[in-house]
């Protein structure tokens, strides 16, 4: 099992040796942060699509379902989502420790190439859950999702991200997210600024328990291959 990524300092780059030296050698870089050397995202000239089979395949995969939960799986998620995070990663704006390190480089692209990055990634089949680990933690994760917590105030997951967690416009698909990712980003939320449209997300992360977090992550990790059919009864109302 890998390990839950317990704060938002938990950030180094965690490649397999072998992707480290593809990355490497494929970006001109010495490092994981040195992405600015590389000429194809210089080059506005270049098709987004190239960029992304090129480039962000390195990490996202090129078929957007990443391998390692450092790095959140993109197939599948809003185009508008896409453009907004990359248009925020580009001025600096989200700027967590994993997004500085790793998206900060991409200032060189265009508007024209964000458009084409987030059609090409959205377009790509959605990740296939994983089999749930932890039944009673994903459990409770499936309440907080289509009941949200009303003692604390924490609405349904469900109202914006959808029924089945496959996001819409600038709300992201969550369904097949890496659990370790999602808990990363609702710990991100807490600390106000690091996630500029992460405002209304703020209230709902200072809301949860740690636990609450690791639960609702765990669930969105397994759905809704898992729960399809149990989470009818769930919400019965
Ligand atoms: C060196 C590794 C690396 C490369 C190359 C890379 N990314 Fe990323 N990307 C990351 C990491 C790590 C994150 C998560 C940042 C965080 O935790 O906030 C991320 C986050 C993202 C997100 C936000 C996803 C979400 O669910 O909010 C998008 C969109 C994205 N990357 C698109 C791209 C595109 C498009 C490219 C190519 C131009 C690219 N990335 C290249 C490592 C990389
Ligand atoms: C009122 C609408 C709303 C509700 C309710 C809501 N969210 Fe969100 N959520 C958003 C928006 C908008 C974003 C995108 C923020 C951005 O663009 O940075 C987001 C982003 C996220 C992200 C970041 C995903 C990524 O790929 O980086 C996670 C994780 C998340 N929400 C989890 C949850 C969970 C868990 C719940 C329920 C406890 C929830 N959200 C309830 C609106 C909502």
């Amino acid at each position: 099992m890998k390990h839950p990524a317990n704060s938002i300092e938990d950030s180094t780059c965690r490649f397999p040796r072998a992707r480290l030296i593809l990355v490497a050698l494929s970006l001109g870089a010495t490092g994981c942060h040195n992405l600015e050397q590389s000429r194809q995202i210089d080059n506005p000239a270049v098709a987004g699509k190239t960029i992304a089979l090129q480039v962000c395949s390195n990490c996202h995969s090129v078929n957007g379902v990443s391998v390692s939960p450092t790095f959140p799986k993109l197939a599948g998620q809003p185009r508008e989502y896409l453009v907004n995070q990359l248009t925020d990663f580009k001025a600096h704006a989200r700027s967590d420790p994993n997004a500085r390190r790793f998206m900060w480089g991409f200032t060189h692209l265009s508007e024209t190439q964000i458009e084409q990055l987030a059609a090409y990634f959205s377009s790509q089949p959605p990740p296939v859950p994983r089999a749930p680990a932890d039944h009673r933690l994903i459990d409770s994760g499936r309440t907080i999702f289509l009941l949200g917590i009303p003692d604390k105030g924490v609405p349904a997951c469900s109202a914006c991200h959808g029924q089945r967690g496959e996001g819409t416009g600038g709300f992201p698909r969550l369904a097949g997210q890496y659990a370790d990712y999602v808990e990363k980003q609702l710990l991100v939320f807490r600390s106000a600024g690091l996630r500029p449209r992460g405002e209304v997300m703020k209230t709902i992360s200072d809301n949860m328990s740690d636990r609450d977090i690791r639960a609702v992550a765990a669930f969105m990790e397994a759905f809704p291959a898992e729960t399809e059919a149990a989470a009818s009864p769930a919400v019965n109302h």
